[in-house]
């Protein structure tokens, strides 16, 4: 039988945020990558994050697509499905930025009262909303899963922004134009804005 929350006691252990800052030189946020399919989500997660790595910051990728295989393998596309996969995801980033690290995600997440439940759940100071936008059809014309035309057939339902809705943010802290910006270009003002933001301070930055 499920245990009421108010019955389970939370634990904290000796180790703070503090000391794991300082053992990783960083400030651990989460990237919240929001977009359509094609949008460049996933090139650009796996992009930022071995340009991160090379710098010797500690990070990890949660990618829609991977997290659908495992953690969220009996969930589906509708509302409410995709809801409860925002939820987890976002629980995951939290203890991944508890842990020290730093997690970009890579969902569509296209309900902004969901991506407001996953920055409440993250935490409003760690959370940074990055719109990465192109038009429906540009990202049609990518189809890199050969997904759009399915849905434009009628093979797959509610697809966002053929049958499903996308709402799109209304103050993101970026907003990236990946119609006309190159993957590298995009990584780079992420990068740019995570360094004012946080002054992450790398490994061999510090002289360590
Ligand atoms: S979300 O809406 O719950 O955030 P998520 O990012 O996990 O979506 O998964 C999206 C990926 O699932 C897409 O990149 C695409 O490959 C695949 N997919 C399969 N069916 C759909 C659908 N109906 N709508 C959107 N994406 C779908």
């Amino acid at each position: 039988m499920k245990q009421p929350h108010s019955l389970v006691q939370s634990f904290h252990g000796a180790i703070g945020i503090q000391d794991r800052m300082q053992i990783f030189h960083q400030t651990p946020v989460t990237i919240w990558l929001t977009g359509l399919s094609g949008a460049g989500k996933s090139t650009i997660a796996f992009e930022l994050e071995a340009h991160l790595v090379s710098l010797g910051h500690a990070c990890y990728v949660l990618d829609g697509d991977n997290i659908r295989h495992g953690l969220a393998s009996d969930l589906g596309f509708e509302r409410k499905d995709r809801r409860e996969n925002i939820r987890r995801v976002a629980h995951v980033a939290q203890l991944m930025n508890d842990a020290g690290l730093i997690v970009i995600t890579a969902l569509i997440s296209p309900m902004r009262e969901d991506r407001a439940m996953a920055r409440d759940i993250i935490g409003r100071g760690n959370f940074i909303e990055t719109y990465l936008s192109a038009p429906v059809d540009t990202c049609a014309r990518r189809d890199p899963k050969g997904l759009y035309a399915k849905a434009r057939s009628g093979e797959i339902a509610s697809f966002t922004g053929v049958s499903a809705p996308y709402e799109a943010p209304h103050d993101p802290e970026l907003h990236i134009d990946t119609a006309t910006l190159t993957s590298a270009e995009s990584v780079a003002r992420i990068f740019a804005h995570l360094r004012r933001k946080t002054l992450a301070t790398a490994h061999h930055e510090a002289g360590a």
